[in-house]
């Protein structure tokens, strides 16, 4: 799916996305930014922002900025940062693929569902990497291809259909994670059958990756 497709396909869903995703997006989200330790005047970079429903967890005293590829799901985060006044977050166009900013600008770097979104994943890690701080925290929230041969093949059987909707379904974390040679620093689902997963990773870091899984 490449990036003009992708933004018309956003454009559409921008009408309806918080009619169904703030129940599936708030609760990982809310946790994985209390969970980041942002430190008072530490930059954050939101990416694929989307409508801007993580925004609220991000604190005042941290300099945040989303970008995303469509302006009509930027349009309704703008409305959300105004409407609530966290006039500490700046909101921008920008392709995930060729983010404008120089090198080692961010303390902490959030994906929220968008690694399945984009075109290139690998590309969106390089990149992401590269305007993360040597030591910076990349936070990825997502669904990944599951490791259960059967679920698996029925998720890789339902992606021409997500691919519509505008994601995949197939990109599985140990892949990923491979080819980008990102590691783990610990990596949980909210509860014990989950679709999503949340992966915290240090930018530059090599450490073994440890699973940890916490209930609701
Ligand atoms: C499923 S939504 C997730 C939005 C938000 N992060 C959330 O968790 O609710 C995916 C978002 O990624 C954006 N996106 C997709 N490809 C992108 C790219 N190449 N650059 C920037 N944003 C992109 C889409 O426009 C969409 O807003």
């Amino acid at each position: 799916m490449q990036e003009h497709t992708t933004k018309s396909i956003y454009n559409v869903w921008s009408y309806f996305y918080d009619l169904f995703w703030p129940k599936i997006v708030r609760r990982r989200t809310s946790r994985a930014i209390g969970q980041m330790g942002i430190e008072s005047g530490q930059r954050v970079l939101d990416i694929g922002v989307g409508t801007g429903l993580a925004l609220e967890n991000y604190p005042p005293f941290a300099k945040v900025i989303g970008v995303d590829l469509s302006e009509g799901m930027l349009r309704h985060a703008k409305r959300r940062v105004r409407q609530s006044g966290m006039d500490w977050i700046e909101l921008a166009v920008a392709n995930a693929l060729e983010l404008p900013f120089d090198d080692d600008q961010f303390d902490h770097v959030m994906l929220s569902h968008v690694i399945t979104v984009v075109s290139d994943p690998i590309r969106l890690i390089e990149e992401t990497r590269r305007v993360t701080k040597p030591g910076g925290q990349i936070v990825i929230i997502n669904h990944f291809q599951s490791s259960n041969r059967m679920v698996a093949l029925v998720e890789k059987w339902l992606c021409p259909l997500c691919q519509r909707l505008g994601w995949r379904s197939d990109l599985p974390l140990v892949d990923l994670l491979r080819e980008t040679g990102l590691r783990a620093d610990f990596r949980y689902k909210l509860d014990h059958v989950d679709l999503w997963q949340t992966v915290f990773m240090t930018n530059a870091a090599a450490e073994e990756p440890r699973d940890v899984v916490v209930a609701a």
